[in-house]
């Protein structure tokens, strides 16, 4: 659990971060309409607003006067049609009580008081992620322009995450392990991926746990996002499961494994398995403070293109393969991204402002272009290592038209895996000062501990 003492210093470095004296202004997200079938309450804080202020409630908002100090909350306090429709809260000051000393109001007053504080003064503000955050924004303060500065010191902070939050993401992977496994388990041939799926959320229901995104979980491995359940499960399938829980705190988990319908990887799948848990290892091995990520996103891109290479699929001379990017074809996507209280942690304040610096600029080339997370990691960092080799059916055929990388891969060869599908092993690691850790129970990796959760 993250203290209030450790909300209170948030807070205060935000200001301490700031150069002005203006105001800081921080919406939480709204109560979406009922118009959701089979979800008709789908609330989710928002992040920034949770990180420094915690009440995990629809409606709230905050400020920070940078030239007093003063530190307002404003949230939901109960009146009769309020009890009638939506039920009575405990006070106002029980509820703020565990995110720290702040002075707490009706949010009835939000709009007077924001009126009054920010006439003439400089309020700093984020991007809101919703249209109806950008709607109320514009109505407090008559525009939605985000702070770059506001963004930066935000950033700042929420990438390096204290003691408490590791051990809330530790204990989101914890979950999610449980429900790995579980899947594992329970695939067989002549199941529905659907079939699954409605197991896991089953466990996790019973256990009150939510999902920190929506579950992939498919067959169909190569498409990198399958949001699709409705393939039939077959021996001789592999199956992409890219699922996690968060934790009792809101913190994400990101887990991926890959498995045999079958409960045993054939000769092929074997040998693309083992490159994947190669090139994580790879990536793990670059991956430290001070180290670019682009690092270990090229070290799993070596380790993929030297063993397709072994499978006859890659050839050519493997540092100007690497250099021309030629392995994106099997693995177009980045090695891993920042994680915390979201997935793909703080990408409504925008993926560059967090992945990239000054030194550091996303490249527009294919593949690389996904890679969220380039930047020297540091201590308290949390990050995803997600290596993947797919063999995606049109992207292949589309490049040996176009004779893409021609020199590098033998589309003949890699078209044989057509039906293959994909395999990615994904983790979440914390960097520490001489190294990084990584978070959670161990979850079956080795093809022999998948292969004994598979068939128990
Ligand atoms: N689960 C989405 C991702 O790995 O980025
Ligand atoms: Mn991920
Ligand atoms: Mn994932």
């Amino acid at each position: 659990m993250v203290p209030a003492s450790e909300f209170e210093r948030r807070r205060a470095a935000l200001v301490e971060g700031m150069d002005d004296d203006g105001i800081i202004l921080l919406l939480g997200h709204d109560q979406a309409p009922m118009n959701y079938p089979g979800n008709p309450y789908p609330f989710r804080q928002e992040s920034s607003f949770r990180y420094f202020f915690g009440l995990d409630e629809p409606g709230a908002a905050g400020w920070l006067d940078l030239a007093t100090g003063d530190q307002r909350l404003y949230a939901h306090v109960p009146d009769l049609d309020s009890v009638i429709w939506e039920g009575d809260l405990p006070s106002l000051g029980e509820r703020v009580e565990p995110y720290g000393a702040v002075d707490a109001r009706p949010v009835a007053d939000l709009a007077a008081d924001v009126t009054a504080v920010t006439r003439g003064r400089r309020v700093h503000t984020l991007p809101p992620t919703r249209p109806a955050g950008r709607e109320r924004l514009t109505r407090l303060v008559g525009g939605a322009d985000s702070s770059p500065d506001l963004i930066k010191a935000v950033v700042a902070l929420r990438e390096r995450k204290s003691p408490a939050e590791v051990a809330e993401i530790t204990e989101a992977v914890n979950r999610t392990a449980t429900l790995h496994r579980l899947a594992m388990a329970e695939t067989r041939p002549g199941l529905t991926e659907d079939d699954v799926v409605r197991r896991l959320q089953a466990a996790a229901a019973a256990d009150g746990w939510e999902w920190a995104y929506p579950i992939i979980f498919s067959v169909r491995g190569e498409v990198l996002h399958n949001l699709g359940h409705d393939n039939p499960m077959e021996s001789g399938h592999l199956v992409v499961n890219d699922s996690g829980v968060t934790s009792p705190g809101g913190y994400a988990s990101d887990v991926t494994r890959t498995f045999p319908v079958s409960g045993r990887f054939s000769p092929d799948q074997l040998a693309v398995y083992d490159i994947v848990r190669a090139a994580r290892a790879a990536a793990l091995a670059r991956a430290g403070t001070g180290i670019p990520y682009r690092a270990a996103h090229d070290a799993a891109g070596r380790v993929i293109t030297e063993g397709l290479s072994d499978l006859g699929i890659m050839r050519g001379d493997p540092d100007e393969s690497v250099a021309a990017g030629a392995f994106t074809a099997f693995m177009p996507h980045g090695v891993g991204h920042m994680l915390g209280l979201d997935v793909h942690d703080m990408e409504g304040l925008g993926e560059d402002n967090v992945g990239y610096d000054g030194r550091h600029r996303r490249a527009e080339a294919f593949g690389l272009s996904n890679l969220r997370l380039a930047k020297p990691l540091r201590p308290g960092f949390v990050v995803t290592v997600e290596p993947g080799v797919y063999f995606i059916p049109k992207l292949l055929r589309r490049w040996a038209e176009q004779g893409l990388h021609e020199e590098f891969i033998d589309f003949t060869s890699a078209l044989r895996f057509e039906r293959f599908g994909g395999v990615r092993i994904e983790d979440v690691i914390s960097v520490t000062t001489d190294g990084v850790d990584l978070l959670g129970d161990p979850i079956p990796t080795s093809p022999a501990d998948v292969e004994a959760a598979c068939t128990g």
